[in-house]
């Protein structure tokens, strides 16, 4: 019993630790031994049933791994970037910048899908999770005319929310539909600076999604089904350089001559390959599982036969992805 709590002591510190300035770490650090032990039990729950900031160095990456194998179809070069970089990220304990990914691809590719897992293993609360920000490009900043306060805002919100946790994640949705030049803002924040007016961001971690580059990953991934190959044997080196190249020179990409490219300050540029019929069929399965009903092959074949499939001629790739599965399944059930 007694092992049992020390163990939980040394398991909760850090998230304790969170809680104090860097100045009365030391008081802090002689006066939580004593306290610990009456505080331990309060603070478990306290952590078990709310999200702890910094609570990512915890990631359990096997759990990472089933979750991505479980829930996302056809990817298997954005598992493995995810699964590298993420928990690369999380162990190292003195990042010299924070992590950027840039998640590209065409719509119900599985972009939101990989955020909110990520989200979800290092936060409990996920995307609802105090430490855990999402932004809508046509929700948070819509009018062109504002990208000034806009911008302003945004520096505002980014280093508010890393001097309350530094372990924040952000995450900017639509970034296709961003005006150029508003992401520049953030730029300094994601770049090597040891500090910035005393706070660190090497911790946090910025996630961009966008439909911007979908068209070259489809090109690329079509050229390689045409020779016979298999979609498998695509790499990354395959898709990323051609990514940054398309994303930076396309006006409508949110990273138009973005500085943020130009420095290098994304550390990933992750492809989500167009959809296949076969993969749309596992989405289906899945949605049918999660809603409690057996994996009816007839209902299946239905759904998925009633997506659209792209190019015209050869019909391979789902247009919407998995996306509206969910929608047309409805009318089966
Ligand atoms: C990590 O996750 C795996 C798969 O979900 C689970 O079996 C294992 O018990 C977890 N490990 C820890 C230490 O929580
Ligand atoms: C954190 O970000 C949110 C937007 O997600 C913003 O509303 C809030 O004011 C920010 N918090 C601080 C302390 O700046």
């Amino acid at each position: 019993m007694k092992l049992l709590r020390v163990a939980l002591a040394l398991l909760l510190l850090p998230c304790l630790v969170q809680a104090v300035e860097p100045i009365s770490l030391g008081l802090a650090a002689f006066g939580a031994v004593s306290a610990l032990t009456g505080l331990l039990s309060s603070h478990k729950l306290y952590c078990y049933f709310r999200d702890c900031c910094g609570q990512g160095r915890f990631l359990n990456s096997t759990a990472l791994q089933v979750d991505l194998d479980r829930k996302l179809y056809g990817q298997h070069l954005v598992k493995k970037v995810i699964l590298k970089a993420v928990t690369g990220f999380l162990r190292n304990p003195n990042p010299k910048k924070p992590l950027t990914l840039s998640l590209h691809g065409w719509t119900g590719t599985g972009k939101n899908l990989v955020s909110r897992i990520i989200a979800e293993n290092i936060y409990k609360g996920g995307l609802k999770s105090p430490y855990v920000h999402q932004f809508v490009s046509t929700l948070h900043f819509p009018h062109i005319l504002d990208v000034d306060r806009y911008q302003d805002q945004l520096q505002a919100w980014i280093q508010g929310n890393v001097s309350t946790c530094e372990n924040s994640i952000f995450i900017f949705d639509e970034m296709d539909k961003m005006h150029p030049g508003l992401i520049d803002a953030i730029k300094p924040f994601l770049d090597y600076y040891e500090q910035l007016d005393g706070i660190s961001y090497h911790k946090a971690i910025f996630i961009f999604l966008s439909n911007a580059g979908a068209e070259k990953i489809t090109q690329v991934a079509l050229d390689f089904w045409k020779n016979g190959k298999q979609r498998e044997e695509l790499q990354l080196k395959d898709l990323d350089p051609v990514l940054s190249v398309t994303v930076f020179n396309n006006k409508n990409s949110g990273f138009w001559h973005s500085s943020l490219i130009d420095k290098n300050l994304i550390d990933y540029f992750v492809p989500f390959l167009p959809l296949e019929y076969r993969h749309v069929k596992m989405c289906v399965a899945a949605e049918l599982h999660t809603r409690g009903y057996i994996a009816d092959p007839e209902i299946i074949t239905r759904v998925a036969e009633e997506m659209t499939y792209f190019p015209k001629t050869e019909r391979i790739y789902s247009d919407k992805g998995c996306k509206t599965v969910s929608a047309k399944l409805d009318f089966y059930l």
